[in-house]
């Protein structure tokens, strides 16, 4: 609140998710990667002029956020960052590319990891902020995607990128870790992302199914239905209470890297299978554009790839129970 945000909390913050998404998971996500991925991180870890710079900005809306992590050669793998940072005096030069980055193309505060030295893996890597027009920082080519098309997703380049050491985001050497700290939260919403899609989906069957009948008996009487139907509802059911409790733990403040892993993981799969049988109950028309529902499952696909695919939840979850 005191840098100008809503003072609400991570459980607020998953409904709200949910609901922008239930409806428009373009939005959801815009605002997702703003939040969770870009504001957090200078909370979390910004210097005092920095909130004040562009934290502030962020949380009242003033400008918008963006992410940089993921590289042409370093997706899943993101100790392989290969975007340099080089340090001249008290300034970082910058020379690489980000690619997949929501709201890329417009972004006004971005943060981003750069190495110092690759071959020393996540020990080589420091998080930074850069700001839109900063010479030799530009955003780069668009993707054309299958889903969340009102959502902006492109390349950020940087070539002979010059920072002040103020623009670093926490200790040299510790960006890695600020990153993942800001992705077991980020998983969180993704979760509530794809509860949302799912709900939305299941909303739009259900009121299919309502108005259909064949030969005179209604749909919902089909046992094939209400079996479909009751399942939908308590995959959705549990997915929600996951991404609930996950985001009540990060409120009490206690470690969520197994939970929010849990809840993306979850959501996102029940989410597609929502969508897969909602387009399988309606037939031809859940494949026209004339029901939303075609989108949802457009939509649903990349919370199963964004923000770690699904087998990197598995790694993250599995290290906290098993072990490294
Ligand atoms: N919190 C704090 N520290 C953490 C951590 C966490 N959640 N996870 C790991 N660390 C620390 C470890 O403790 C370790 O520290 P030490 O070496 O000092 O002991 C260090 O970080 C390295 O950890 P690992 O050896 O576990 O690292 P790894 O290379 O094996 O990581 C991985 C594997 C979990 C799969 C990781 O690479 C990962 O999460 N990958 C997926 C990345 C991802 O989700 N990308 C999408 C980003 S979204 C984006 O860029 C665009 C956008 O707009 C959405």
């Amino acid at each position: 609140k005191e840098y100008g945000g809503m003072g609400k909390d991570n459980l607020s913050y998953a409904i709200e998710i949910e609901e922008i998404s239930r409806v428009c998971a373009s939005t959801g996500i815009t605002l997702a990667a703003h939040i969770s991925l870009a504001s957090y991180p200078i909370f979390a870890k910004g210097t005092e002029e920095q909130k004040k710079r562009y934290l502030t900005p962020l949380a009242r809306g003033e400008k918008i956020g963006s992410f940089g992590l993921t590289e042409p050669n370093a997706g899943s793998d993101a100790a392989g960052t290969e975007t340099t940072a080089k340090k001249e005096g008290d300034e970082w030069i910058i020379n690489g590319s980000k690619r997949f980055i929501t709201n890329g193309s417009y972004a006004d505060v971005i943060v981003f990891t750069a190495t110092e030295d690759k071959t020393k893996r996540s020990h080589g890597i420091t998080a930074f902020i850069v700001e839109k027009g900063t010479p030799g920082f530009t955003p780069g080519r668009k993707e054309d995607k299958m889903g969340l098309r009102g959502s902006n997703t492109a390349e950020l380049l940087f070539d002979n990128c010059r920072l002040p050491d103020e623009n670093r985001l926490g200790e040299r050497f510790e960006g890695f870790k600020v990153f993942m700290e800001t992705l077991d939260g980020g998983r969180i919403s993704i979760g509530a992302l794809a509860l949302g899609i799912a709900q939305g989906a299941f909303d739009r069957v259900v009121e299919w199914i309502k108005k259909k009948s064949e030969e005179g008996i209604p749909l919902k009487k089909d046992q094939y239905i209400q079996r479909t139907v009751s399942d939908m509802a308590t995959e959705i059911e549990a997915a929600r209470h996951l991404i609930y409790s996950a985001a009540e733990k990060k409120d009490k403040g206690e470690n969520i890297t197994k939970e929010g892993a849990m809840a993306k993981l979850y959501a996102s799969e029940i989410g597609t299978r929502v969508a897969m049988r909602a387009i399988d109950i309606m037939g031809y028309d859940g494949l026209t554009e004339a029901f939303p529902v075609e989108r949802y499952l457009r939509d649903i696909k990349l919370m199963e790839i964004g923000e770690g695919t699904s087998e990197v939840q598995r790694i993250v979850i599995s290290r906290q129970i098993l072990g490294r």
